[in-house]
């Protein structure tokens, strides 16, 4: 069969194919991973690259999603088009995620200390980020901590695309750990690196992950999560396993512990976040918020503890949203408003492509307070906006064919717009994480005035502004001390687990009594997340 010459730029890498391969498999021969949320099956219209030689008929869908200018400047989604002629494509920026927001609590490799020669890593495997922490097992100090992206991100941001590429390839449950097994090993390697130390030195390893994430990881088919009752393979505390068996690079006996997990949707990065903040030994009543593409909730002290999921969904990466890109270089972190008009802090201080999660919240909680759009997350009326909004803010308000959208940035390139889909869709995300907190706090039969602490954990919820989260209605309105943000709980939970065993046996203790309360099953969770679509109305 011929073959054809596809060139990727600015890399220059090129290679021959057959005809019919889409431009986004044909980068992945070449190790050029473009950004793909849907996993490729043409739904999100993220995987955007410029065709700069070649001809290619853009699809139906590729019509909706990219503008007519855009179309024939030779944009076009990399997953629906298929490679017919010689070509050269550029790809713009690869996913570039801001890797120093990831580690939260940043701790400096420090090369040729007097390190001891027993060291241990705790892994948290995020469904978008993979953290690991270097730990000196005889001083437990931690010496170095690193991250890179999931690289299963490529068959989709969240978890069901994965389960479902699982189910659907030949070996997809192998391919998807492999994935994982070498983005541990690359943070190995950069530890040894970036202290000195020799991978044979590392003799444990922990892991927190979401349920799926842990099934991949042991090379368990993740199917049952995706079909009711949702109960995973292994439920609660999984085999032991060593790294030789699973192929990652460090003491070939090292012991491997997998943080058990409390459910299909609750796993073990919960359980470790728990553990990090202390449920188990609070008076205090906390509520903790790992907000991502599952919303993990957990409620309570150390009399009872409940834990939910809510499916969130990608919003807050930026999936569905017109504009909306992940906490990369130049996404949109920070917006405010002043009658003289948008500003906007751009990750990287670069142009801005797109808005990330925190920028999105920041934007909805100031349309909301200049009252451009109201409760109900509608725009309002423009002549109304006119009477009301300076001369300068209401140049952002864009009438187009009767619909308005709000214009965050303007630069020569594109500008970047909140439509009113992008604001129906944020509602949803945050509906579903408020409706999960209403029900949680109904449970335990209390007001939200009684929680002494609202904990916002993750990646995600480290960078946003719990001001602005208030206002949107994302997180309870108590008062602002209480709110703390407290950096990657799951790892810290993870590394508990790595340096004390009297930790993992109140683990396995404890997942016998903290309850999950299944969101779905609960019979005012409809009412409740309906009404959590509103904005509050002060
Ligand atoms: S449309 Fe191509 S990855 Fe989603």
């Amino acid at each position: 069969m011929s073959k054809i010459k596809i060139t990727f730029q600015p890399s220059g890498k090129s290679v021959l194919i057959p005809k019919g391969i889409s431009i986004k498999d044909a980068a992945k021969i070449v190790d050029i991973i473009i950004d793909s949320p849907c996993g490729g099956i043409g739904k999100c219209g993220k995987c955007k690259v410029r065709v700069i030689k070649g001809t290619t008929k853009p699809s139906s869908f590729e019509k909706k999603c990219i503008s007519n200018e855009d179309i024939k400047n030779g944009i076009r989604l990399a997953c629906q088009t298929k490679v017919s002629e010689e070509m050269i494509v550029n790809i713009p920026d690869k996913l570039d995620v801001d890797l120093k927001k990831m580690l939260l609590s940043e701790v400096k490799s420090v090369k040729s200390q007097k390190y001891s020669d027993k060291f241990g890593v705790a892994i948290d495997i995020g469904t978008t980020t993979i953290v690991g922490v270097l730990v000196d097992l005889t001083t437990n100090d931690t010496i170095s901590v690193a991250a890179k992206d999931n690289p299963q991100y490529e068959h989709g941001a969240d978890v069901i695309s994965r389960i479902n590429y699982s189910i659907n390839n030949q070996n997809g449950t192998k391919k998807l750990q492999n994935y994982i097994v070498t983005a541990i090993n690359s943070i190995i390697k950069r530890f040894v690196k970036n202290t000195g130390i020799h991978s044979g030195q590392i003799r444990k390893m922990t892991i927190a992950g979401n349920t799926t994430m842990q099934h991949l990881f042991m090379g368990i088919n993740p199917e049952k999560l995706a079909i009711a009752p949702y109960k995973p393979t292994v439920k609660g505390l999984y085999d032991s396993v060593n790294s030789f068996e699973i192929g990652i690079d460090i003491d070939k006996n090292a012991e491997i512990y997998i943080i058990p997990n409390i459910s299909g949707w609750i796993g073990g990065d919960t359980l470790s976040m728990i553990f990090a903040l202390g449920f188990d030994k609070s008076d205090k009543i906390k509520l903790a918020i790992d907000i991502g593409t599952n919303g993990e909730i957990v409620l309570g002290s150390k009399e009872r503890i409940l834990v939910t999921s809510t499916a969130a969904g990608p919003c807050f990466e930026g999936v569905n949203i017109s504009c909306g890109m992940r906490a990369s270089k130049g996404a949109i972190e920070s917006v405010y408003f002043t009658d003289e008009g948008v500003y906007c802090n751009v990750i990287g201080n670069v142009t801005a492509k797109g808005l990330c999660g925190s920028g999105m919240i920041d934007a909805m909680a100031e349309l909301l307070k200049y009252k451009i759009i109201d409760d109900t997350g509608r725009f309002r009326n423009y002549k109304e906006l006119k009477k009301e909004l300076s001369p300068v803010l209401l140049d952002s308000v864009i009438e187009d064919n009767k619909r308005i959208k709000f214009l965050v940035y303007k630069n020569s390139a594109h500008n970047i717009f909140i439509t009113q889909q992008d604001i129906r869709e944020f509602q949803l995300a945050k509906a579903a994480i408020c409706a999960g907190i209403k029900l949680l706090v109904n449970e335990l039969g209390i007001t939200v005035e009684d929680i002494d602490e609202v904990l916002l954990a993750g990646t995600f919820g480290n960078y946003i502004d719990k001001s602005n989260a208030q206002k949107v209605g994302l997180i309870p309105s108590v008062s602002l001390e209480k709110v703390k943000y407290v950096g990657n709980a799951a790892c810290d939970g993870a590394r508990l687990a790595l340096v004390s065993q009297k930790v993992r046996n109140e683990m396995e203790e404890n997942i016998k009594t903290i309850e999950h309360i299944n969101l779905i099953s609960q019979k005012d969770f409809q009412k409740t997340f309906v009404g959590a679509i509103y904005f509050p109305n002060k």
